[in-house]
Order: structure tokens, then sequence, then C-alpha cells
């Protein structure tokens, strides 16, 4: 099953090229937010999106991971939950494999379209590195461990490319997610600025995941087990090898990802925050990262084809927050519009999401509430 005939092509270029009101412009909106309601993701296509930039990136981070594991260590920052610098392997566990209502959500699923079993409870097997890209609030933010520096690696090398290079991908990516931040509140009725402003000072992240193929390159390994993200949205480049899995709220099937060939695309995911803003009228999406038949014929290509570079599966993720101090509270009509949706669909669309409260909170009280989830906090 290609992605691209199953998840809906968003035109970034047609929001950018033309007025708010025309035509073109609503209709491209309409089907952003349609398309987070349906299946809580959608593809983009924007021209700023360069495919070399995102090989350039992929390269940096492939280096970086085929370090020693010491001169890693020297990058970790536990003391503040990992929101910066590099998480080594065996860290964070999946929410999932704790969670009762997400076991109740993979119970609820047809076999055949579960994900890999998480209830051995053991951590993933994949590296990150958490490079900040955020605006520092203009006020005191109650929230500062989620505002910390920048790390940059101590290699001479990888130190002199790592500041442009992340800065440069992760600044394409977060132009095209604020572009479906705009663009989403448009097509759900709101203000195009709604989602922007309250994302204005949030501690966005451009935070890559690195896989060992050499390790942990054997058919059904979970490099990631079943989960939600904690942010906004999470916006992925495309990874050199297949394995995200992601499913569909309103169909319950397994969709493995592909991106069209070639061209400028991007993949957004929706995630907790705009779930909880929604009051569930998009619902944050489900995924997992496995070694599947494609990632293994993937791996043997490319021990032929680039036999000097290293074996590692490099995600390439932005995950875009809404800032920590913004009172997150779900907006009245969207609110409305899940009840009625819940209300009128007997099916699928219902599956484990019935009776969820979105309690009024702060964006970073969320936050820490997720993290002591998947063992990152204390
Ligand atoms: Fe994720």
């Amino acid at each position: 099953m290609s992605l691209s005939e199953t998840l809906p092509v968003i035109d970034v270029d047609v929001f950018l090229s033309q007025p708010e009101d025309s035509e073109d412009v609503r209709q491209e909106c309409k089907k952003a937010a349609d398309a987070l309601i349906t299946y809580g993701a959608l593809l983009l296509h924007d021209s700023r999106v360069s495919e070399e930039d995102n090989s350039t990136f992929l390269d940096l981070v492939e280096d970086y991971f085929n370090q020693p594991i010491a001169e890693l260590q020297k990058d970790e920052r536990p003391e503040i939950m990992y929101q910066v610098g590099v998480t080594l392997e065996n860290t964070e566990k999946p929410k999932c494999a704790v969670d009762e209502p997400c076991l109740d959500i993979i119970a609820q699923l047809d076999p055949a379209e579960r994900p890999l079993d998480i209830s051995g409870h053991h951590p993933d097997p994949k590296c990150r590195f958490f490079w900040k890209m955020g605006t520092p609030p203009p006020y005191e933010t109650q929230y500062p461990a989620l505002n910390a520096p920048n790390v940059v690696p101590q290699d001479p090398e990888l130190k002199a490319r790592w500041e442009p290079t992340m800065e440069k991908w992760g600044q394409a990516m977060k132009d095209s997610v604020t572009s479906i931040s705009e663009m989403t509140a448009i097509g759900l009725g709101l203000n195009r600025n709604t989602f922007k402003e309250a994302g204005k000072y949030g501690p966005h992240l451009l935070g890559p995941t690195a896989s060992d193929l050499v390790k942990y390159g054997r058919k059904d390994t979970i490099l990631a087990g079943f989960h939600t993200d904690l942010n906004f949205f999470s916006i992925h480049g495309r990874s050199r090898y297949p394995g995200l899995h992601i499913w569909a709220r309103n169909t319950g099937k397994r969709i493995p990802v592909r991106f069209p060939p070639t061209g400028r695309y991007l993949l957004v995911q929706a995630g907790k925050q705009i779930e909880h803003l929604t009051g569930g009228l998009i619902k944050a999406g489900f995924h997992e990262v496995v070694v599947n038949e494609a990632t293994v014929q993937t791996i043997e290509k490319r021990k032929i084809s680039h036999p000097d570079r290293p074996l590692i599966r490099i995600s390439s993720t932005f995950f875009w927050h809404l800032s920590s101090d913004y009172d997150l509270v779900p907006i009245p009509s969207l609110k409305a519009r899940a009840q009625s949706l819940l209300a009128n669909d007997a099916g699928p669309a219902k599956r484990g999401f019935q009776e969820t409260v979105y309690e009024p909170m702060k964006v970073g009280k969320l936050v820490q509430n997720e993290l002591k989830h998947i063992a990152l906090m204390a």
C-alpha cells in the first residue's frame, strides 16, 4: 500500500502563493483539517523543502551516532529529562506498554493490524538527539527545564558541521509545519493565527532518532514501540530505511509510510497537544518504527550501494510544540464537533476513544505528565 494512495497530500505552495480567501486556499485548508480529523496525519508538498538538505542532515546524524559510546555520553542531560542533547538506546519506554487505555486500543484492533507486541516492557533500542529550535519566551516561564540551552558535539569535525546543518534542515521543517498549523486553523473555521500564536514560544525540537541496524536489523525488531507523540505536530522528512507504521483513526488499519519516490514532501502527524486543544476532534496518531521486510531489503541494498557508510536508521523528525505556559482548554466549537462526531458514528471512530476528558491545564503540565509515562522523568 502506498501512502500517497491513502493519505491526502496538502499543497502548501497553494497556501503560500494565493490570498487566504481564495477558493483554492479554502479547499486546501479544509483538506488539511479533514485529513487530520480522519487520519491524524497528512502528507504535505512544499517547494521550500530540499531533498539535498535532508540528505546532508541524515549524513551528519549517521556520523554523529557512529561515534564511540563514551563520546555520545558527554552529550547526555538526564538532569533536565533529556530535553536537549542525546538520549541513548534503552532509556525510553513505549508509554503504551504501561498504559491501560492504550493497551485497550491495541486489543480492539483486528489482530492482523496490530503493532508488534510491546507487552514485554522493554525500553526502545533507539537513540535520539534533541536540538532546540524555539524562541525563548520574553516572560518568566513556569517550565524552565523545557527551555534549556543546546548541546553541540565536541568532536571538531562534527562540531563544524553541526549547527549550520541542524538549523538549515530544522528551519525548513519548522516553516512547513507552521504553514500547516495556519492551514489547519483556517480549515477548522478558526482564525489562521490561532495555533501559530499559541506555539510562538513553544520549545520546538529537531529530534532525529537513530537505530543501529547492525545490532537491531533483524526482521520484526521494535525500534520504537506503538505510541503517540506528546507535542502538537510531528513532522518527518524521508528516512533512508522504511519501517514507520501509522494507524489512521477511522480505519484501524496499519499503514506503512512510503513517501512518493521523489519530490518535496513531508509527513505530518497530530500529537497530544492538538488532541487536547480540539477536544478530541483531532486525535494524536499512533505509530511504531519496526524492522519490516522492506527495511531488511533496504539494508541489504545499502550495504552494496554505500559500503563505507554506517548502517544506522535515522528518522528525520521535528516536534512542534505550543508554548509551555499556554492554557490548554478545548476550543468550544471543536469540542462540540468532536462530541457530535462520536454521537453520530457507531463505527470505528469510537474505537477506544469514547470517554476522554480533556481537563484544562498548562501545556508544560501535559508534557510533564507524558514524560513520566515514558520513564524520562523521575
Ligand atoms: Fe513518535
